[in-house]
């Protein structure tokens, strides 16, 4: 289960993420929708690399945002081009 709730990004000008608020209980595998969408940028939330201006996300339970990119929970995130983040498992 991966909660999303009122998540913000913003670079600037751009805000690729608005408001986002989804509950997922079932695997994904695919995030789709055209350039600049922020499919990348929400990714890197998930990964730590980006800090939401607000919201949060939470995985089975698990608040992983506002986590340091260098103390990572258990799972494993990496978006394309970044460096994937070490798990402790
Ligand atoms: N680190 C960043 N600094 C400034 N703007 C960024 C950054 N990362 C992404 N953006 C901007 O955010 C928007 C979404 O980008 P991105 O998440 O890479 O889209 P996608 O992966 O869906 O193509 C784009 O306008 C992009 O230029
Ligand atoms: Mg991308």
């Amino acid at each position: 289960m991966i909660e999303i709730h009122d998540l913000v990004v913003q670079f600037g000008g751009v805000k690729p993420i608005d408001g986002l608020t989804v509950q997922l209980t079932r695997p994904i595998v695919g995030l789709i929708g055209p350039n600049g969408a922020g499919k990348t940028t929400l990714l890197n939330v998930f990964s730590g690399f980006v800090e939401p201006r607000r919201g949060w996300v939470k995985v089975r339970g698990e608040l992983i945002t506002g986590i340091p990119a260098h103390k990572p929970p258990i799972w494993v995130c990496a978006a394309p081009s970044r460096p994937i983040r070490s798990p402790k498992i």
